[in-house]
């Protein structure tokens, strides 16, 4: 196979992304995003301002140079860590800045035929000439979208195997020790650059300048074991030892038998395939990835089903805004569960219209809406995501 980085001048259909791209293989397109959503992101001024807030996850890195070593400081910063910055090789990275700037968080929408569902967050790095936070890979899949100012990429063409990576020693960054194989590219405004997990890359910015790594993550397997382990203790029905009334023969003295074992075995995994499962997918998948930042909770000012149905009938519009994380799962009988902040909602095939109107992420009214789908059980679903944060009125 033939791994040099693609040049693509549009984004490949789904198709295409996830039999030859997905996890496989980095390519490259030229002016992926629109100009009209670039305009909406975050600029480097806000970002800095956003880095002196509590709570911001942020990074200051400066590259050696012949008197210094890689240097990596953890925010809030204030304007003072800037202003006494040299003039050139160093970045600033702020993760989770979906969260924090709507129109960032808008940026997802061009990555659609991407889980959403998976999304870590959007890290954004303001890069001044020479700076690079130097050659590493991630555990994670990552579109690089390139702002304002020029940026030179090089991205490996294979994977990193575990015994390729060596990290530079005594450092707050993972910072490879050796080099890699890989081809080399420049991206302005608007380009857009995949690399699958583990591919090792390094980026040095020519000019300042500002990169949006959209990330999307996979949990770990110890994750959703604890997770669903802990959820299942909250039940009482498992709150109950275990009997040993299948016990035998072979299980006298010190000896479990392989027969008890496997008896284990089914009882654990009666669980797992169990009608509690899907439920708990939805909340897993539908909560921060980041335990520093809190999952939306109920708003204040909540609205019954009859105001939300009396503003709608004046024409307002609701949205499901980008940032808010929505997870969709199958379930039994042709239902379906919504998940948002952290929880999940169980509902029937009549919603999933409306439901997936609000996956469009477009402003919609009742004129939107079919008349049989205009439902109190619609409507009241609809006052229900209103009311924990997870739809907004458009303006
Ligand atoms: C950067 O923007 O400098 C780093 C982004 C990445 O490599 O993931
Ligand atoms: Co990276």
């Amino acid at each position: 196979m033939n791994n040099a980085l693609a040049i693509l001048d549009s984004m490949p259909p789904p198709s295409v992304f996830y039999t030859r791209y997905w996890g496989r293989l980095p390519f490259v397109v030229r002016g992926a995003v629109p100009v009209s959503v670039m305009q909406g992101l975050i600029e480097a001024d806000e970002l800095a301002a956003l880095a002196g807030e509590d709570g911001v996850r942020s990074r200051l890195v400066n590259t050696p140079d012949e008197q210094s070593t890689w240097g990596c400081q953890f925010g809030p910063f204030d304007e003072e860590d800037f202003q006494t910055q040299p003039p050139e090789k160093w970045s600033l990275l702020v993760q989770n800045v979906e969260q924090y700037h709507p129109e960032t968080a808008a940026l997802l929408r061009c990555f659609d035929f991407s889980p959403r569902w998976l999304l870590d967050d959007i890290m954004v790095s303001y890069a001044t000439p020479g700076g690079t936070v130097g050659p590493h890979m991630d555990s994670y899949h990552v579109f690089l979208v390139q702002g304002a100012g020029q940026r030179q990429w090089t991205v490996a063409n294979a994977p990193l195997s575990p015994e390729q990576e060596i990290y530079v020693d005594g450092l707050d960054l993972k910072v490879l020790r050796d080099d890699f194989v890989g081809d080399t590219v420049t991206v302005s405004c608007g380009d857009v650059i995949y690399i699958p997990p583990r591919f090792a890359h390094a980026g040095v910015t020519l000019e300042s300048s500002l990169t949006y790594s959209v990330g999307f993550l996979g949990p770990k397997l110890s994750d959703l074991f604890m997770g669903y382990g802990q959820y299942l203790s909250e039940f009482d029905a498992l709150d109950q030892p275990y009997g040993a009334a299948s016990l035998g023969m072979d299980d006298t003295g010190f000896t479990v038998s392989s027969e008890a074992v496997q008896n284990f075995q089914t009882l654990l995994s009666g669980n797992v395939n169990g009608g509690h499962f899907a439920q708990w997918l939805t909340e897993f998948f539908a909560g921060s990835s980041n335990e520093d930042i809190a999952d939306l909770g109920e708003r204040d000012d909540i609205l019954s089903v009859d105001t939300l149905r009396a503003h709608m009938e004046t024409g307002r519009q609701l949205i499901k805004p980008a940032y808010v994380k929505l997870v969709i799962v199958g379930a039994t009988n042709g239902d379906f569960y919504v998940g948002y902040g952290g929880k999940a909602v169980r509902m029937d095939n009549s919603l999933s219209a409306l439901v997936d109107c609000m996956c469009s992420e477009q402003a919609f009214g009742l004129s939107d809406i079919s008349e049989a789908d205009i439902s109190e059980p619609a409507l009241s679903m609809l006052a229900t995501l209103y009311n924990d944060q997870a739809l907004e009125w458009s303006l």
